[in-house]
């Protein structure tokens, strides 16, 4: 897959919303199901800037295209996190102004762990840029296949034009994590290491830093039924076609535990909570 990282930097805006009526969000009333995903996906993108400062700890910043593109991406991210946040308040959810705040404290040790553990890996070897690239083709991908799947069953139109418009953003995020991770692959040590951190950490977007029971929500409410099957299908096959990683499994696996606990069923309203 080719990526013209000039091309990207030279063209990433912030998020476009200043066309948008936001007045019609609350034409359509939106299910507490879609309400309980959009607070999931504002937290973890308004939480990108945090998961920058660990990449500013690792070896992967010394490279000039990964530093540049990070610096766009986080900007990038944050207005997905503002857009969701402002539909949110639109459609009379509360968001608290603190609630990326709490979420920064109440994961503390978790980001700990995470940061010592980015920065110990990345000293030990010069392959992590391949891991982290892999990771974050990963979560791109699956980032765009969960917004497409809210999008397919939405009827709010504010919804769905925030929708298609962040899926460009987050097209291009993954072109450019699966183009520089397959240049950095070739190497059997970066594929060691990418298998060996995605077996042992590994986790759907989000699980850093959200419930396991948010997770599990997510993941079995988004990727149900045989659309969410042949999503994840479609997600392992193209990272399959990655130097070293046709074992790749992980996505299916994590679908599969979701499920067992929420049960797989697109179009049914399940016990969402609100929270
Ligand atoms: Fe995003
Ligand atoms: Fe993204």
């Amino acid at each position: 897959m080719a990526f013209d990282l000039e091309h990207y930097l030279d063209n990433s805006r912030a998020l476009r919303v200043s066309d948008i009526d936001w007045k019609q969000a609350s034409a359509v009333a939106v299910p507490p199901e879609h309400v309980r995903c959009l607070k999931y996906m504002m937290d973890i993108e308004s939480h990108t800037i945090m998961y920058l400062r660990d990449l500013l700890n690792s070896r992967a910043v010394a490279d000039p295209d990964i530093s540049a593109f990070l610096a766009c991406w986080v900007y990038e991210e944050t207005f997905h996190g503002r857009a969701f946040e402002r539909f949110l308040r639109e459609i009379g959810v509360e968001v608290a102004a603190g609630r990326v705040e709490e979420l920064r404290t109440s994961t503390n040790w978790r980001a700990t762990v995470d940061l010592a553990g980015t920065f110990v890996v990345s000293r030990l070897s010069r392959h992590f840029p391949a891991a982290y690239l892999t990771w974050g083709a990963i979560n791109e991908l699956t980032t765009h296949s969960g917004y497409r799947l809210l999008l397919e069953r939405t009827e709010n139109p504010v919804l769905a034009v925030l929708l298609r418009r962040v899926m460009r953003d987050e097209s291009r995020h993954f072109a450019f994590y699966y183009h520089e991770a397959g240049k950095r692959l070739a190497e059997p040590g970066a594929q060691r290491l990418t298998r060996f951190l995605l077996e042992r950490f590994w986790g759907p977007v989000g699980s850093s830093v959200k419930s396991a029971d948010d997770v599990a929500f997510i993941t079995a409410y988004l990727f149900a039924g045989p659309q969410g099957e042949s999503a994840v299908e479609h997600i392992e096959q193209t990272i399959r076609r990655l130097p070293g990683l046709e074992w790749f499994d992980l996505l299916g696996r994590a679908r599969e535990s979701a499920v067992t606990r929420y049960g797989d069923s697109w179009g049914e309203t399940a016990a969402a909570g609100v929270s």
